[in-house]
């Protein structure tokens, strides 16, 4: 019998209607075009409006129309994984929820929380259960409403994020296509650089903790930054290395969508010519754990059955990785 590996076979994804332009936030915070555009990259993210609305919402319509393309119906999925942060409720998890709403009733569901590196993880984690022969078939939506934990009053967070999610359906292949090799990362003295102090165990929410704006997102950028460029850029250098994978056999980067100069010196590292590299950031901004398969939705037109991608990311914990895909499908069909 054949190796069985796990493959993407389709991709749904969704952003909100809502556009947060650079100029508009401006007139909220002390900043401007010119420095958002060329520290970051972005010029646009887009925001969730509405009572009662979680990231559920997004990654509903993301599995709907991963699973609609590839004519899958939801009660052959065996397994809903979903990546988040900001997941609906922080006890109750958002898969189980999203698995019942589209119909998955034959599958079960948890959430997985690695920051900006949950769909990596996620996507790891998924193709274990597929190459093991546990499942067939495999949901995972990855996703963030980060304008739900972000300080619209703080210039140094508020120009990055954005909200989106996407996702995939994951299915068993007995060709070699899909995961190929992963290669994860995680260093938890980093946690002090990028986090949200209250609303966990160790600080429960309290009327000091609203006042003091303890329930956002607090990072240090610079520090931050100085991990992502080097890490990431040496963690998909370490997955070339280890797969003999040259520059000219990388079809396409997808990297992490939190800085245009991140993701410039990652592919500067594995050789890459922009034209292989992934990149909606200037729509998007920073949507956590939406960026990776948000760029696969963006791109799925151009993608060829057996190109080599590699997946990268870096974010909060820390965590960080790359993955090798080979992909199964042509995406113009
Ligand atoms: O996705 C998870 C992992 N996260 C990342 O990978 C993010 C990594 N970090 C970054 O991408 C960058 O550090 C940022 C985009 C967050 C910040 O860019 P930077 O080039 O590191 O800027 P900085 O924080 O060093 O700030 C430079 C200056 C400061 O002013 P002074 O002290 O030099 O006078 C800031 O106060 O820019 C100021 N500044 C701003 N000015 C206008 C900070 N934010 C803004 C702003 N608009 N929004």
């Amino acid at each position: 019998m054949n190796k069985i590996t796990a493959a993407i076979t389709s991709i749904g994804g969704y952003v909100p209607d809502y556009i947060l332009t650079n100029d508009e936030l401006a007139t909220m915070v002390d900043t401007n075009d010119e420095w958002i555009t060329s520290r970051t990259g972005i010029k646009e993210r887009r925001i969730l409006k509405g009572e009662g609305m979680g990231v559920s919402y997004m990654g509903i319509k993301a599995a709907n129309e991963a699973l609609q393309k590839a004519n899958v119906d939801p009660k052959d999925i065996d397994l809903v994984i979903f990546t988040t942060c900001t997941g609906d409720m922080p006890v109750a998890s958002s898969a189980t929820y999203l698995a019942t709403e589209i119909g998955a009733t034959n599958a079960y569901g948890f959430d997985i929380m690695a920051a900006c590196s949950g769909f990596l993880y996620g996507l790891s984690t998924a193709a274990k259960f597929i190459e093991a022969g546990a499942h067939k078939k495999v949901l995972l939506v990855g996703g963030d409403k980060m304008s739900s934990i972000i300080d619209y009053t703080d210039r140094k967070t508020c120009v990055i994020f954005g909200d989106g999610a996407g996702a995939v359906l994951l299915e068993a292949n007995e060709e070699g296509y899909g995961v190929q090799d992963a290669i994860l990362k995680s260093d938890g003295s980093g946690r002090d650089l990028l986090k949200i102090d209250a609303g966990g165990s160790m600080m429960p929410p309290s009327q000091k903790t609203i006042d003091e704006r303890l329930h956002y997102v607090y990072q240090d950028g610079p520090h931050v930054f100085k991990f992502a460029v080097t890490n990431m850029a040496d963690v998909s250098a370490e997955i070339m290395k280890k797969n003999n994978l040259t520059s000219e056999d990388v079809n396409w980067l997808v990297p992490h969508q939190a800085n245009k100069r991140i993701i410039d010196a990652t592919a500067n590292r594995m050789g890459l010519d922009e034209n292989k590299v992934m990149l909606n950031i200037q729509r998007y901004g920073n949507t956590t754990s939406g960026t990776i398969p948000l760029c696969l939705w963006d791109y799925e037109k151009q993608l060829k059955k057996g190109d080599n991608l590699v997946l990268a990311a870096f974010g909060g914990g820390f965590t960080w990785g790359a993955i090798y895909v080979k992909w199964a499908y042509d995406g113009n069909k």
